[in-house]
């Protein structure tokens, strides 16, 4: 990656176009976790996707987010943990449903080389609206996305129960006061899936104009 930061970023008074960001965007689309294999990111592309994903927006720069990064070993460990946090917090749970989840937890992150969990962690005391860092969150996953795949990764954003049942979040990584904004699977394309239907934006979109009188 040149160094983006220093090059000029007008021409004349025009933000330079480029075709082929727009081009990445309009490809882009999820690859689950279960087709990504490896090769994961090398040490110098994570840190190349990660500082791409936190250029985003940030209303009083809080930087409200941070990141777990679960690779190697950790993947496994991390399972074996996360399943009988599972079996205990399911205890009514018909055994055999519960067996199936759990082991479900255990494997979460053995399918793909890589996952890169976004942790939100807000200022509550600041004056910055707790929404808005949230969003903040957010973008920063959907840049991730981005920079993963223009830099040749598959990747998906999910959540699930080990992003929201607290005890299993805090296991992942997250403290007092943070959640996890999402779990982002990279890993190396093994087969893309088929594009889904896309949003209708005419169907989604106005123009504002004045109430009636
Ligand atoms: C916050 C958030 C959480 C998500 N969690 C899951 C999930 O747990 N499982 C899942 O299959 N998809 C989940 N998705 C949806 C996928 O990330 C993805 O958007 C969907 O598969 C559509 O694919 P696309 O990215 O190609 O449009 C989540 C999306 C968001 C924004």
């Amino acid at each position: 990656m040149s160094d983006i930061t220093s090059e000029p970023v007008l021409e004349g008074a025009v933000l330079r176009s480029a075709p082929h960001l727009l081009d990445a965007m309009a490809r882009r689309r999820s690859v689950p976790a279960a087709a990504l294999a490896a090769p994961a990111p090398s040490d110098e592309q994570l840190r190349q996707i990660l500082t791409l994903a936190v250029r985003v927006p940030d209303h009083g720069l809080r930087e409200p987010w941070r990141f777990v990064v679960i690779a190697g070993e950790a993947r496994a460990e991390l399972g074996r943990g996360l399943a009988p946090l599972y079996r205990a917090a399911n205890p009514q749970m018909d055994a055999p449903k519960r067996e199936k989840f759990a082991g479900i937890m255990e494997r979460l992150f053995l399918s793909a080389p890589m996952a890169v969990v976004v942790i939100s962690r807000p200022d509550r005391a600041c004056a910055i609206p707790l929404f808005e860092q949230e969003l903040s969150a957010g973008a920063v996953c959907m840049n991730l996305l981005h920079a993963a795949q223009a830099s040749g990764f598959g990747a998906m954003w999910v959540t699930g129960w080990a992003a929201t049942n607290p005890d299993a979040a805090a296991l992942i990584g997250a403290g007092e006061g943070e959640r996890i904004a999402g779990i982002l699977h990279v890993g190396t394309a093994a087969s893309m899936p088929p594009e889904r239907s896309r949003p209708d934006v005419e169907a989604l979109t106005s123009f504002w104009a004045p109430p009636a009188a």
